[in-house]
């Protein structure tokens, strides 16, 4: 083995669809480059499970640079794996060690559904998204947008509340499997912003209920999705929410 490859165990999580009640498979990969991503070493792992003639490992990606939220797995207890602020497909085989056994499983929450081994169905967070409906003033174009004055501090808590790719990793660390987080996220950046004033209230009010009717959890603090979140979306935007939705209930 050379210097810049290991030899890993996985145990990755098999389940052939929603009825089936799932188990862990154990597979051996050896001489994986520690510069390959995470995705690559999966797609490693297909190519030789396609050559002996079984069925490969169903997992969700499409952009793997990070920004469009569609892959992630839990990664020996942790949404998108050790690396803190990155997403699976981010993620490099230099974090891991030659010798050591990863486990992978699918985000777990009652929201999201196991489709097939790592994929799951995140169209709960589509239906949130939806709830919050349009904004209804005219934004014009970019320029028109870059003519309307917002104060820096505003700006910028807005864009990282606006960063955040629905991936879904919040729900899977929560205790609770609460959505919180991707909530307070999206009701934020608007708020923060005068082109998202008109439906403030509404948004808030519509969205949180829309969670809670899907099967998400209750928020109690633990911390765990701001931890997961691999675009490091504070829980100040949770604080937001909740603050939101006290405005929404007086108005
Ligand atoms: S595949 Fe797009 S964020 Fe990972």
């Amino acid at each position: 083995m050379s210097s810049n490859t290991i030899n890993i165990k996985l145990r990755v999580w098999r389940q052939n669809g929603p009825e089936d009640s799932g188990r862990f498979e154990q597979y051996t990969l050896d001489n994986i480059s520690t510069d390959a991503s995470f995705l690559e070493m999966l797609d490693v792992l297909n190519d030789q499970l396609i050559a002996e003639g079984k069925e490969p490992v169903a997992f969700d990606h499409d952009c793997r640079e990070g920004i469009c939220g569609t892959c992630g797995a839990v990664v020996n207890g942790q949404a998108h794996g050790p690396e803190k602020g990155t997403t699976l497909c981010q993620t490099h085989m230099r974090t891991f060690g030659s010798g050591q056994t990863i486990t992978l499983e699918p985000f777990r929450a009652k929201a999201f559904p196991v489709i097939r081994d790592l994929v799951v169905d995140r169209t709960a967070f589509d239906s949130i998204t939806q709830s919050g409906g349009y904004v209804s003033v005219r934004t014009g174009s970019a320029p028109d947008a870059n003519a309307i004055p917002i104060g820096k501090e505003h700006a910028d808590k807005a864009f990282d509340a606006a960063t955040c790719i629905g991936c879904g990793a919040c729900v899977a660390a929560c205790p609770n499997a609460s959505a919180m987080l991707y909530v307070g996220a999206k009701v934020s950046y608007l708020s923060l912003l005068p082109q998202g004033e008109v439906e403030r209230h509404d948004r808030a009010k519509n969205m949180v209920t829309t969670m809670d009717s899907l099967g998400f959890g209750n928020c109690s603090n633990a911390g765990e999705c701001e931890e997961a979140c691999p675009k490091n979306i504070s829980v100040e935007n949770i604080a937001r929410l909740n603050r939101e939705l006290l405005k929404a209930a007086l108005v």
